[in-house]
């Protein structure tokens, strides 16, 4: 689909459908409303008074051949109550409309703001529509494969000249960081079969080559030179060799210190010696969904030109059990040289990031973020609805939360206490991987925070929001993508901390 966009108003444009935004109890007194509701007769009004379409959150509904206007239907897309339209109510409102029969049959539509016209508000509206129509369509084939959705222009229209410039440059960003969260959703939906880390490494290639940034691939030779012991210690199991990505996008100038970003990049997870039930555990190929953010926000930071210095840190191999795999109980170092009893071949997730965490320092990093489906118990804490965050600096968490605020990513902050850290310490060695199930987030954190260097750092735990169970406005069921429109606001704002 593409978008363009017209200094013009809603009776003069040409589509076969216009999409206009009603809030509840609308009194119509915006000039849009206003004269859609004498083109239908007073019916636009009169529908406003009834429980069939009261402007209320979700509400949908058609006029056909309004007189005197060029399109042959004027959709209207409730908000919900006035007082709480934000970009977000744009966000989900496009992201039914993009599955609404009305519109998915029309392949020209334009979009008018009336009174609603803000860049952040443009630039949810295609991010809603982008999304919410998301199919992963790659392994359907036949008439299963075939795309529902028509719409192949949208026409973003409004009177004045300058807030079509606006437009513009809004939706461009929208659509370029949509895009970087379905290429989340899609690689974190690749089945383990079709996503090994070598495939992996070759895809982040691909990518790098494509959007102009730099990528590095350690194999395993290398990652034994480096002595990641923590992270060779989960590979073992697996026939699949391992792979350690090095991103690099130089936005800023060359003496920079860069934002390092870790990614957990489990392909599957199988739990290893200490295996998963077998309920579910087909989910588990979306074990780098983390890792999959740290690639997309990349991709999106080189797209939007982020003039800041970023490095993607993904270690990526597979979690499953064999005679080679590495048993509880045993004893592995490392890359800083701590050493970690494994209680648990399931707490995988921990070891990788602490070799990464620890390689991190060799970029002389302003700050790092990690982000991983690192413990079930983070379901527990806010549900499928946000991220836990913790960390060591109160001003990054408070940028998080920013970003968060306006990106409707939703993530809060977790405290990490001596109680936590107490709970990671082993009899035998400096550390366990499991300190059992208590504050299973905030321990996970805690034991990463052994493997940092001096520098602030934040960890957003994804594992209840990287698989939307149900369906959501703009969150088909499924990999969600969830983390590069956080990312990408936190580093399109960067400040020094
Ligand atoms: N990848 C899982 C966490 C997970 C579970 C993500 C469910 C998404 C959905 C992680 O590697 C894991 O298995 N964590 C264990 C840790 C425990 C053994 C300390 C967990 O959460 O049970
Ligand atoms: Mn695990
Ligand atoms: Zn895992």
């Amino acid at each position: 689909m593409k978008t363009t966009f017209a200094k013009d108003i809603p009776q003069s444009v040409k589509a076969d459908a216009l999409i206009c935004f009603v809030a509840k109890f609308d009194k119509v007194t915006d000039k849009v409303l206003r004269s859609l509701d004498e083109a239908t007769n007073g019916a636009v009004s009169k529908v406003l008074q009834t429980e069939e379409f009261s402007g209320k959150e979700g509400e949908m509904t058609t006029f056909y051949r309004p007189v005197g206007y060029r399109v042959g239907r004027v959709i209207l897309l409730g908000l919900g109550e006035q007082d709480r339209v934000d970009a977000d109510s744009f966000r989900r409102a496009m992201g039914r409309a993009g599955r609404y029969r009305p519109l998915t049959s029309a392949s020209k539509a334009a979009i008018s703001f009336a009174s609603f016209e803000k860049p952040e508000n443009f630039q949810a509206a295609v991010e809603g529509y982008l999304l919410g129509g998301y199919q992963m369509l790659e392994y359907k084939t036949g008439e299963n494969a075939r795309d529902d959705r028509r719409l192949d222009e949208l026409i973003f229209i409004s009177d004045n000249k300058a807030v079509v410039g606006r437009m513009e440059k809004a939706v461009s960003r929208g659509t370029v960081i949509a895009e970087g969260q379905m290429l989340v959703r899609k690689l974190a939906a690749t089945p383990s079969n079709d996503l090994t880390p070598t495939l992996y490494a070759e895809k982040a290639k691909e990518l790098a080559k494509q959007y102009g940034f730099d990528c590095r691939v350690l194999d395993e030779a290398a990652i034994k030179r480096e002595k990641m012991g923590a992270f060779l210690s989960v590979t073992r199991g697996s026939a699949e060799p391992p792979r350690f990505i090095i991103l690099t996008y130089k936005g800023g100038p060359e003496n920079q210190k860069p934002i390092v970003l870790v990614g957990k990049g489990i392909t599957f997870d199988s739990g290893g010696i200490s295996l998963k039930p077998g309920a579910n555990m087909h989910e588990m190929k979306q074990d780098m969904a983390g890792s999959a953010v740290v690639v997309g926000t990349v991709v999106t930071a080189a797209r939007l030109g982020i003039n800041r210095n970023i490095v993607g840190l993904v270690p990526t191999c597979e979690n499953m059990p064999s005679g080679h795999a590495t048993r509880p109980g045993d004893i592995i170092r490392s890359r800083k040289g701590k050493t970690v009893e494994i209680i648990n071949t399931d707490a995988e997730g921990r070891l990788i990031l602490a070799d990464a965490l620890d390689y991190a320092n060799k970029f002389d990093p302003q700050a790092v973020i990690d982000i991983a489906t690192l413990t079930g118990a983070a379901l527990y804490i806010l549900g499928y609805a946000g991220a836990p965050i913790l960390g060591n600096n109160e001003s990054l968490l408070d940028r998080i939360r920013e970003a968060s605020a306006s990106t409707a990513e939703r993530v809060w902050p977790l405290p990490i206490w001596d109680d936590q850290r107490d709970q990671m310490k082993s009899e035998i060695a400096d550390l366990v991987n499991s300190g059992g199930r208590p504050a299973g987030t905030a321990a996970a954190a805690a034991f990463l925070e052994n493997f940092i260097g001096e520098w602030p750092w934040a960890h957003i735990d994804i594992a209840s929001v990287d698989l939307e169970p149900k369906g959501k406005p703009y969150i088909p069921k499924g990999a969600s993508g969830f983390g590069v429109r956080l990312l990408t606001e936190l580093l399109s704002n960067w400040k020094k901390l």
